[in-house]
């Protein structure tokens, strides 16, 4: 082709790109409505969140490290931060995986382990990363729940065999909200870990009346067989920034690093850094979501609801019907809850939202549920 006829061709492309590009309708992305949360006239308490955060020194920070930072990647604030949680918990930044919410820790995990095993795993609890070790190959055995809603630490102590590679407890479980007392979590932990690395997913600690005899921590210090996994999405109220972090024996921290893609953003971790220690915000959100979980547990009390005694920012309760089709009711008024979590068709779970948003979903559950 000569050198004119090559560039007429390029104009007309470029002629062709611009007409396509003005007969698109130009819509403003950043500004449209509803992009960042539900709208005002959505009761949303669907998703275990805390819409008390971010703190006022979180929103101080994520602007703050978005104009200095955002245009890097994250090396700096994210070993701060992780040097920060090891303070805490007295231990050293190699034991801290710190990645895009916690999900990706468990995630990491499973995709390491299920190539060495089978994985044990209580059988209604939080599964994304379980579902993914599954649709990678990997075995997953479910232990079926007692019959008062608890994880089944004994009959899961006894599946545990040379073929299991990793036990996954949640502690307080999520859809239930039951929390297994620290010492009975610690002797199972302490006996399994020889057989197989436990991990504990305590995305709900600091939740729970006594975070510190509830957590597992002390195991990590000890260099035992344990994986905790926490979480800033649920009390710090930072669920939209992805921050989640392991904490591990240095070995297992470095197994996980190696399967894990993410990081904290800047902006994720700068707001994580902010409410770390931000005792007055964090006393405030739990005295506000403890107050709005006994308006709920009055509620089911009042209506004669079965529900599972809660230490978390959510309610699991037996509304005695198929609870998606509740859900769907709800939904019809504009209060989101969750339906359906197999095998229980007559459960459903409610989160803790703002006290006024809680009123709203106790009227409306009242006549919804009162209709039949
Ligand atoms: C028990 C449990 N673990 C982990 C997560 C994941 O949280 P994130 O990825 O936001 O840290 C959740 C979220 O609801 C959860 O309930």
């Amino acid at each position: 082709m000569n050198t004119e006829v090559s560039r007429r061709a390029f104009m007309a492309t470029l002629a062709g790109a611009a007409a396509v590009a003005t007969a698109l309708p130009q819509r403003s992305w950043a500004a449209a409505p509803m992009l960042y949360g539900p709208s005002a006239s959505v009761v949303k308490l669907n998703a275990n969140e805390n819409p008390y955060g971010p703190s006022p020194k979180a929103l101080e920070a994520i602007a703050k490290s978005a104009a200095e930072g955002g245009a890097y990647y994250p090396g700096k604030v994210n070993r701060a931060l992780a040097e920060m949680i090891a303070e805490r918990h007295g231990l050293t930044a190699d034991h801290v995986v710190l990645t895009s919410g916690s999900m990706e820790c468990l995630f990491a995990a499973a995709a390491a382990f299920t190539k060495y095993g089978r994985i044990v795993a209580p059988g209604l609890t939080f599964g994304p990363h379980l579902t993914v070790a599954e649709r990678m190959g990997g075995e997953v055995l479910r232990v079926p729940l007692t019959g008062e809603m608890d994880q089944d630490l004994e009959r899961m102590a006894a599946v545990t065999d040379s073929m299991t590679s990793l036990v996954y407890v949640c502690n307080p479980n999520n859809p239930t909200g039951l929390t297994v007392e620290g010492g009975r979590m610690r002797a199972f932990c302490e006996a399994v870990s020889a057989r197989a690395t436990v991990m504990v997913d305590e995305a709900y600690n600091e939740l729970t009346d006594n975070p510190d005899a509830t957590s597992m921590v002390d195991l990590v210090r000890r260099g035992e067989n344990v994986i905790i996994t926490r979480t800033f999405s649920k009390l710090y109220g930072l669920a939209g920034l992805r921050v989640g972090y392991a904490l591990a024996p240095p070995h297992l921290a470095e197994m996980l690093k190696r399967h894990a893609m993410t990081s904290p953003s800047v902006v994720g971790a700068a707001a994580a850094l902010a409410s770390y220690n931000d005792e007055a915000f964090l006393a405030y959100s739990k005295s506000k979501i403890v107050e709005g979980r006994q308006m709920v547990e009055a509620l089911f009390d009042r209506l004669e609801i079965p529900h599972v005694p809660s230490q978390t920012n959510f309610v699991y309760a037996d509304i005695g019907r198929d609870a998606d089709a509740f859900q769907a009711k709800m939904r019809a008024e504009n209060v989101l809850i969750r339906g359906v979590y197999e095998p229980y068709k007559t459960w459903s779970r409610v989160s803790m939202g703002k006290l006024e948003d809680l009123e709203r979903f106790v009227q409306t559950f009242e006549r919804v549920y009162t209709l039949g």
